[in-house]
């Protein structure tokens, strides 16, 4: 069997399409390696949300370069978000590239790679295509959760974001291709499913009949098998009653909701053409913890918008502290090519990112700290997925809020199972618990 190297950068939608490209390309005999020396393929599954992640990907194929010269046969391609929006740079800075190709044509990757070896020439491929759900997965994915795609491209056209150029329009998949990947998915071992999209509750308005995120939970949650359901990203517009409903009533959906808030100030706002305001915003998080008081909440903040004023810093640092995040991730605003805000005016220099950055960094380390310590002594079911990295003996898996849970299973428990836990310590990374008695005791269990 010939050999495939594959290397994902970027978001879980990265993720995911990587494991279908190697279950694809399993299919036409290739085999994964993780040693990038013996591969006959390598394949870099590209992201291009900040400029650091491409420039990772071009100093990785440097690198490959020296590979391949010394492995002629040696396929090298690179796929995903860059490769759709930068396909004239790569053939110009990395002319040994023999693959380009972008998320439409994942379908097509061993026809494409075959077509490569034939002509031994290289093969470009960033066109639009029809909307495909691949259900081959590698065999060395997980075999207790799983990623699920339900739907493809954003048209929300954020100023500052590459997505809507990247990954096209906003298609979704229908409930019934869902349905059929995930009983696939909990028919091989699956205990838990992350739905994606970029706006993932936005899912099912363009169906027809049309259908939404909160119908979808309900559909998932009679799959006999499965225990839990997650998904992301939500986008405050779009966010609705029906969908915070369906948040709370819904069993096997977990107590966790990423809300991306970008920036505390509504001048920022506006000109991200987010389409809500704080207010607006901090109306949605009073709705969710009033439907599940127990909700574990995170976000995306980018720090250094252009035009982003001490002031306006500071109005995020003060909606950051009134909300209480569970875990917030930070992003220094870069400038994608193309999108509106590369060429506004008042760009914040990269000293004044770097700065707001760590100011960020540190009001969210306090306030996730706060919030793990209302853990202790709680209890909260844990689905089992291995044993701890640092003691074998002890075993290690999540809570529904999302938390890494190590504890000692007393030979009593399985890889796979769900147990209730006692939280007895609370670490900055993980929680150490102790197996629970009583079931009915959980929290943030099944309703
Ligand atoms: N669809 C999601 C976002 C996908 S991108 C949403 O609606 O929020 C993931 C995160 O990357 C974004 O939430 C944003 O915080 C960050 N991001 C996107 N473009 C960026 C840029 N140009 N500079 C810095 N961060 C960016
Ligand atoms: Fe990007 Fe905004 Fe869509 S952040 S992915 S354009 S919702």
């Amino acid at each position: 069997m010939a050999k495939l190297h594959l290397i994902t950068y970027g978001c879980q939608m990265n993720e995911y399409d990587s494991e279908r490209v190697a279950g694809l390309l399993r299919d036409a005999r290739w085999e994964l390696t993780t040693d990038e020396r013996e591969a006959d393929l390598i394949l870099l599954n590209t992201c291009a949300i900040r400029e650091k992640a491409e420039d990772k990907v071009f100093s990785k194929l440097g690198e490959l370069r020296r590979l391949k010269s010394s492995n002629p046969d040696l396929v090298l391609g690179v796929m995903g978000c860059m490769a759709q929006l930068h396909q004239a740079t790569i053939q110009s800075r990395a002319p040994y590239v023999d693959l380009v190709f972008g998320s439409p044509a994942i379908s097509r990757v061993t026809e494409l790679v075959d077509h490569v070896r034939r002509e031994r020439r290289p093969v470009m491929d960033t066109g639009e295509g029809p909307l495909v759900k691949i259900t081959a997965r590698a065999p060395s994915a997980s075999r207790l959760r799983a990623f699920v795609t339900v739907m493809e491209g954003c048209e929300k056209h954020c100023t500052f974001c590459v997505v809507p150029t990247t990954r096209g329009r906003e298609r979704s998949h229908t409930p019934e291709t869902i349905l059929a990947e995930v009983r696939g998915l909990v028919a091989d071992g699956v205990k838990e499913v992350t739905l994606l999209g970029q706006t993932v509750n936005a899912y099912g308005r363009d169906l027809t009949p049309p259908t939404d995120l909160g119908e979808l939970f309900w559909w998932l949650n009679d799959v006999d098998g499965l225990e839990r359901i997650r998904f992301t990203t939500s986008n405050p517009y779009n966010l609705t009653p029906r969908l915070i409903r369906a948040f709370r009533d819904v069993p096997k959906v977990c107590e966790w909701f990423h809300l991306p808030l970008q920036s505390g100030s509504n001048r920022i706002l506006a000109r991200m053409n987010r389409g809500y305001t704080v207010e607006r915003y901090l109306e949605l998080i009073a709705e969710l913890r009033d439907a599940v008081p127990d909700v574990t909440l995170s976000t995306d903040i980018i720090v250094g918008f252009p035009g982003e004023t001490d002031d306006d810093f500071q109005a995020t640092l003060a909606v950051v502290e009134r909300v209480g995040y569970d875990n917030v991730f930070a992003f220094r605003y870069s400038r994608r090519p193309g999108t509106p805000a590369a060429t506004m005016p008042d760009q914040v220099p990269d000293d004044v990112k770097a700065d707001r950055n760590t100011r960020l960094l540190a009001v969210t380390g306090r306030l996730a700290a706060a919030r793990s310590t209302r853990l202790l002594g709680r209890t909260v079911d844990v689905l089992v997925d291995g044993h701890s990295r640092k003691d074998a003996d002890v075993l290690a898996g999540r809570s529904r809020c999302n938390r890494v849970v190590n504890f000692d299973g007393q030979g009593q428990v399985a890889v796979g199972d769900v147990v209730p836990v006692t939280v007895t310590e609370v670490l900055p990374h993980s929680l150490r618990a102790t197996l629970a008695p009583h079931a009915e005791e959980a929290l943030c269990t099944s309703r």
